[in-house]
């Protein structure tokens, strides 16, 4: 096995580690936004943000075992349009992901805060911020565009639409999915 193909099994690894950690994150952050007192929410809080620390470590290793196949003699170059859009794509996780790390902490750090206060623990959380899991699926949406992407390998245009697809996919299976808590949500309380 030569240095491009070893490169490509990391590549494929770290995606396949990078798909473990979302579905542990996207739980968690289900389960947080339904507990019905702060006790319940802050353990699922906690689970998230340790899993969500390894983000920025699997985009730095896609880019990098990315970055090593296009010079490796692969084919490919800095210009191939696909490339250009699975860096794109790198750029715009790391950023959404950055904000979502932000916000999810201060999150945190006021369920903390509420929990330690006398009674705080059993009393209902504040409302889920809608804007955490509405840009966490956004981003789930475009590293599986990016993973049509890198397989299909079209022209630079194709490539942009494609991750602007996944990420409104993204986008809109947050909202369905939230509107059909809200319900259950209503139903439940008649
Ligand atoms: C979220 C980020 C990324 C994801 C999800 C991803 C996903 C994938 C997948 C699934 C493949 C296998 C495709 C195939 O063998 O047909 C692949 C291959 C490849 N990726 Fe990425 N990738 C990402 C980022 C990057 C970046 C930033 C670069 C370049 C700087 C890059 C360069 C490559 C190259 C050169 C190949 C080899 C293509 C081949 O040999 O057919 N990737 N990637």
């Amino acid at each position: 096995m030569d240095g491009y193909h070893v490169a490509l099994v990391i590549h494929l690894l770290t995606l396949v580690a990078a798909g473990s950690v979302s579905a542990i994150v996207h739980l968690a952050e289900s389960r947080g936004s339904r507990a019905a007192t702060i006790g319940e929410a802050v353990p699922w809080h906690r689970i998230s943000g340790s899993a969500a620390r390894f983000f920025p470590i699997i985009i730095v290793l896609l880019f990098a075992s990315g970055s090593y196949m296009v010079t490796a003699g692969g084919g490919w170059s800095w210009s191939t349009g696909w490339i250009d859009a699975g860096i794109v794509a790198c750029v715009l996780l790391l950023g959404v992901g950055g904000y979502i790390g932000t916000r999810a902490r201060r999150a945190g750090l006021e369920l903390k805060q509420l929990a330690s206060q006398p009674g705080g623990a059993a009393a209902a959380p504040p409302a889920h911020d809608p804007l955490i899991s509405t840009l966490s699926w956004a981003n789930t949406g475009l590293a599986m565009s990016v993973v049509v992407v890198m397989t299909l390998k079209p022209a630079l245009t194709d490539s942009l639409g494609t991750l602007v697809a996944g990420m409104a996919i993204g986008v809109a299976y947050s909202l369905t999915r939230s509107r059909g808590t809200a319900v259950s949500g209503e139903t439940a309380a008649g």
